[in-house]
């Protein structure tokens, strides 16, 4: 048995939810984890929500003022699953009680935002993991691991989408997502900090940018808070109000190590419902990676025969954390389970005290070139990314 951790939540929707099913997870999958979850009390500002926690997810209490949640001396670490508006505040109250936390991207409306979070999780000296849970895919992993050991000799290309259908249906509610005040940036902030993190996961830091930005859907239809999701679709007749932050964007990204590439970002493609991919080659062979073949890498090589050609190679317990999921290759890992890694990450940093990644400084940097990408929307130029602190 590890040592038990008291949870607190703040939020109680779709992450809300998956963070708490997660810690109750960790138990079966990774046993010698030196930390174990104890729901102690969960926080949103719709009753029923917080009610919910209780009932159905295993918590011991609920309320509805997330302040109290951090204040409670039975917690000791606490999940940020609250809509972007809320990070800012929170994060710097559990910095200031000395409560780690586990917090969703991307931590922060606007880059800025995260920057502070990231300087005050470093000034407590607290221990942090960010829901960055697209570098844990096996595939991904091996990826990367192919790409550092030069399997794929230099590397010479990169090409990276991250384009989802969620709010394709202009009936699609106006939840928080696309309000500047509530959600900061748009597509950038939602999809774009997991795929910045992802690029840089695999290839180092990216050091200039230029980007362009587009608001495809103008007008969407109005819901109260906590009434619907991103994936809500309102009936007609429902009054509109205006999407305020950009739905579509595409970059061209340097890193340091020389090579340049693509990335583009969207909410609201049709045909592609959660298309996140990659693709990296080099002089010697490639690598491609689907988030909808999550269990798949695409590896391209010299064949045993002379030749070369793509192989579809499936993951299996060979690949580290495969196995604790399933015991052989062919059966795939979901989505879900990419939050359980996430959730044992973070027991065993609040229980060992030791900073693992990727944490606030991960996403901060992530956020750095976001913020270099909005500048050059406005400029129309190149921009440096910034290399403030921390
Ligand atoms: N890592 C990922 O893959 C991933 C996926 C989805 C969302 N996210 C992130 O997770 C966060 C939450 O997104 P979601 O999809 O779960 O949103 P959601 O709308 O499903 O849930 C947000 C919850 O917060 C509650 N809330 C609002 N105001 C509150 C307050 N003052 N106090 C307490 N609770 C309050 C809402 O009532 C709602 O229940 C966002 O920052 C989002 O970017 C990450």
């Amino acid at each position: 048995m590890g040592r038990e951790i008291g949870i607190g939540l703040l939020g109680v929707g779709w992450m809300g939810r998956l963070h708490s099913t997660s810690y109750l997870r960790v138990p079966a999958h990774y046993p010698e984890c030196p930390g174990r979850a104890r729901l102690v009390v969960a926080a949103d500002e719709l009753e029923s929500r917080a009610r919910s926690a209780v009932d159905e997810l295993g918590y011991e209490r609920w309320t509805t003022d997330w302040r109290e949640v951090i204040a409670d001396p039975e917690v000791d670490a606490v999940s940020i699953t609250a809509p972007n508006f809320l990070h800012r505040d929170m994060a710097l109250a559990a910095a200031a009680a000395g409560k780690p936390f586990w917090g969703e991207k991307p931590l922060g409306r606007f880059p800025p935002e995260t920057a502070e979070i990231a300087a005050a999780a470093d000034e407590a000296g607290i221990v942090t993991i960010v829901g960055l849970n697209y570098r844990h895919p096996p595939a991904v992993q091996h990826a990367r691991s192919l790409i550092v050991g030069g399997s794929l000799g230099e590397i010479t290309h990169f090409r990276m989408q991250f384009v989802a259908s969620y709010s394709a249906n202009p009936r699609g509610a106006l939840s928080w997502r696309f309000l500047r005040e509530r959600a900061g940036l748009g597509i950038l902030a939602d999809l774009g900090s997991h795929a910045v993190d992802l690029a840089q996961f695999l290839l180092g830091p990216i050091v200039r940018v230029t980007a362009t930005t587009s608001i495809v859907i103008p007008r969407r239809p109005i819901v109260a808070m906590g009434e619907g999701t991103h994936f809500s679709v309102v009936d007609e007749g429902a009054e509109l109000g205006d999407v305020e932050n950009e739905d579509w964007a595409a970059a061209l990204v340097e890193f340091e190590r020389g090579v340049k590439g693509t990335i583009e970002l969207s909410r609201v493609l049709v045909g592609a419902d959660a298309r996140y991919v990659f693709e990296v080659n080099g002089t010697e062979g490639a690598v491609g990676w689907d988030f909808e073949r999550l269990n798949e890498l695409q590896v391209y090589s010299g064949l045993a025969t002379g030749e070369r050609g793509n192989a579809r190679v499936l993951m299996g317990p060979e690949q580290p954390e495969f196995g604790r999921f399933q015991p052989g290759a062919g059966i795939p890992m979901g989505y879900d389970d990419l939050k359980v890694i996430e959730a044992k990450l973070f027991l065993e940093s609040v229980a060992e005290g030791v900073q693992r990644e990727p944490g606030v400084r991960e996403l901060a940097a992530a956020a750095r070139v976001l913020e270099a990408m909005v500048r050059s929307t406005e400029s129309g130029t190149w921009e440096e990314v910034g290399t403030h602190s921390p």
